[in-house]
């Protein structure tokens, strides 16, 4: 079981100074609206890769009339106890310490690995190609740490070829070098996402039937469908440099990069109703979006290649049926990592019994209430 036991925040948002103590049940935070309760799921998502739920700069999380920068540090029960702690004072950068040694993001990512679902995700099917990409490429980060690093390479390249291509003339040498490296960057990329979609897959298709709808996941991409045709790295790289090379004069045109594992979009079937997610009702959206959370959450437990992972799961519950509400409870009480909930009421826990702990939030504090 990954838990965290402990989990302190000084000068964090609306927090001054905080510390929990927790066990490694399920954790319900409960508590009127502007209370603090999302804050404390964006503090534990810190410990994760990239900006958090929020994705805000280090700087907007800091205590509004604080002197310096936030801290946050926490207690991680696995097969051993580490203790971490993140720190922004006088710096623009998150510091990580791991059991009081200077650590790198890097070796935060092998201990703790953390999924989350918020209120923003809930348009995800509807709205654009890049809302879904940015999605389903958080849920790679958190499979294949290295896989934002790749991301990042590629953004630099391919930064520098849409710069080339706006002056209109394009040195063929440069370009060349450019697209190598913009194709090496996409082709891992395009495997990382496709062993992703795979593994997520199988976890979805293992799914009991029932309360949450399973999903068909698809990537529109050519260099990810020839990563899942289980194509070489030779042959999706290729692949890329000869898009990137034909399509010079089109994208000289356009102005900008047309082609590329930056336009890949991941289109969802509802599989109940056979039709694109984005048709499906609110409600409908949002239980497979719970379903797809479950299944990455299950996949990342399952792959045995690192610590389950936490679950930030933010104003879920208030949206489920009771029937639904018991029967995400009931998995919850299973997963390998622990599991962090919202509600504005108490009484939305109510089905967990003693599966789980619940703590009241209140403007700045929260206090165990059992
Ligand atoms: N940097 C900050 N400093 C102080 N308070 C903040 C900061 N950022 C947000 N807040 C406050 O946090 C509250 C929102 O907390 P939030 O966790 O989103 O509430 P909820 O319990 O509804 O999820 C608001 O009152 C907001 O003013
Ligand atoms: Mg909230």
């Amino acid at each position: 079981m990954t838990a965290l036991t402990r989990l302190s925040l000084t000068d964090f948002r609306n927090y001054a100074g905080l510390t929990l103590r927790l066990d490694a049940r399920p954790v319900c935070l409960y508590g009127s609206n502007g209370a603090g309760k999302t804050n404390l799921l964006e503090a534990v998502s810190q410990f994760g890769p990239g900006r958090g739920l929020r994705s805000a700069q280090l700087s907007e999380m800091t205590r509004r009339d604080a002197p310096g920068g936030w801290a946050l540090a926490a207690t991680l029960d696995d097969e051993q106890k580490i203790s971490i702690t993140l720190d922004t004072a006088g710096t623009a950068k998150r510091t990580v310490r791991i059991d009081g040694a200077p650590a790198s993001p890097g070796d935060l990512a092998e201990r703790i690995r953390i999924v989350w679902l918020t209120p923003a995700m809930d348009g995800v099917f509807r709205g654009g190609a890049s809302d879904r990409r940015r999605f389903f490429d958080r849920l790679v980060m958190a499979h294949l740490p290295a896989h934002g690093k790749a991301a990042a390479r590629y953004d630099k390249a391919l930064a520098e070829r849409n710069a080339l291509i706006e002056r209109g003339h394009v040195d063929p040498a440069w370009a060349d070098a450019i697209e190598a490296r913009l194709a090496e960057a996409g082709t891992e990329m395009a495997i990382n996402r496709a062993i992703v979609l795979e593994a997520l897959q199988i976890a979805i298709d293992a799914r009991p039937e029932g309360h949450f709808p399973k999903a068909d996941l698809t990537l529109e991409g050519a260099a990810e469908a020839a990563a899942l045709k289980g194509e070489d790295f030779r042959t999706i790289f290729d692949l890329l440099v000869d898009a990137y090379h034909s399509g010079r004069r089109r994208d000289i045109g356009a102005g900008r990069t047309l082609s590329g594992p930056h336009r890949t979009d991941l289109a969802v079937i509802h599989r109940p109703t056979a039709a694109p997610a984005g048709e499906a009702s609110t409600g409908q959206q949002k239980a497979l979006l719970i379903g797809l959370v479950l299944a990455s959450a299950t996949a990342l437990s399952a792959g045995g290649s690192g610590p389950s992972p936490l679950l930030l799961l933010d104003e879920a519950a208030a949206h489920l049926d009771p029937d639904r509400r018991a029967a995400l409870f009931d998995e919850l009480t299973v997963l390998g990592g622990q599991a962090w909930l919202t509600g504005t009421e108490a009484f939305l826990f109510e089905a967990f019994g003693d599966r789980a702990q619940r703590i009241r939030v209140d403007e700045g504090s929260a206090t165990l209430a059992e």
